[in-house]
């Protein structure tokens, strides 16, 4: 059946759908799907699509491109069931990337493989991280805000920040001193409208650490927390991702607000999805159902040697 996967001019083509193409994660993803098209030889498409109408005009575009399938992450995993049909009249073959699809039932939609982080265990090396270097720099447990920036209609955001929250609260930070800063969008400038206020109003505490689903909703907050005069030896904020954002924090000469970041693996979310969308196109052998990749954590001081170690 391989031919069928192919064009009239004889190559595979599959696509390769972001929700925010401007956010350095992306960027790397699709840098690494594209080493993948050119090791095996297929063409790669690109598709920004911010929102649902985007999301199902690509998929028609694919398909009118002859494409065979695509990865996805989707700007609202509410859209599962619109892009799972629509994927199927197009006769595409689709999977899913960071964020999970869901079904009219909330419930994840299971015939989508998916590869995606473990949430839960990187928000909690997160959460960890932060406490230890609050205990190491002596700040008062008791004293301490924590500033979960949300984005809970996301599942693997509410897993990532929720594991952090329960880190801290395992390292003996007080419940009560927790604040959830809901983000309408994951960028900077969406965790620094969430952050802002929230800090405001709790200004009686003088330290805080900082946690969200990525570097970008972190950094907003970073200099949210800058704007009221809380710098580098008042807050610890520890991102996710490690992609751009988090190294051009550490690179600078003074240590900010954003004190470390996880690293997550750009390439198995680029490189292995594409590689097994045309695997699944070419030979038949569909993806694993579901992928959880790990992270590592990394601070400005060993930063260079982890991305150096990953990139290797
Ligand atoms: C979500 C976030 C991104 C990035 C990916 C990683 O999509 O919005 O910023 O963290 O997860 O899987």
């Amino acid at each position: 059946m391989a031919g069928c996967a192919r064009s009239s001019d004889g190559k595979v083509r599959i696509g390769f759908i972001v929700k925010q193409p401007e956010e350095q994660w992306f960027q790397s993803e699709w840098k690494f799907a594209g080493v993948a098209a050119r090791e095996h030889g297929f063409d790669l498409i690109r598709i920004g699509a911010p929102d649902g109408d985007r999301v199902l005009t690509a998929i028609d575009n694919l398909a009118a491109k002859n494409a065979s399938g695509f990865v996805i992450c989707a700007p609202d995993p509410r859209l599962g069931t619109a892009i799972e049909q629509r994927a199927r009249v197009n006769e595409l073959k689709v999977m899913s990337v960071d964020d999970r699809l869901i079904g009219p039932d909330g419930k994840p939609i299971r015939s989508i493989p998916h590869v995606g982080i473990s949430g839960v265990a990187i928000g909690k090396l997160a959460g960890e991280a932060a406490a230890a270097e609050a205990k190491r720099r002596g700040w008062p447990l008791g004293q301490i805000g924590v500033l979960r920036i949300a984005y809970d209609s996301l599942e693997t955001a509410r897993e990532r920040t929720f594991g952090a929250r329960d880190a801290l609260i395992a390292a003996g930070l007080p419940a009560e001193h927790i604040f959830d800063a809901p983000q309408r969008t994951t960028d900077t400038e969406g965790g620094f409208t969430a952050a802002d206020p929230v800090l405001t109003r709790n200004a009686a505490l003088k330290h805080w650490i900082i946690v969200g689903l990525n570097d970008e909703a972190v950094l907003g907050g970073v200099r949210a927390a800058e704007g009221l005069g809380l710098g580098g030896d008042a807050v610890i904020g520890v991102g996710i991702g490690g992609s751009g954002t988090a190294d051009a924090e550490f690179a600078k000469t003074r240590q900010t607000g954003f004190y470390a970041s996880v690293l997550l693996s750009a390439r198995k979310h680029g490189y292995d999805t594409a590689t097994a969308m045309y695997e699944w196109v070419t030979r038949g052998t569909p993806p694993p159902p579901l992928v959880h990749t790990s992270g590592t954590l990394m601070t400005r001081d060993n930063f260079r040697a982890v991305l150096a170690r990953e990139a290797a």
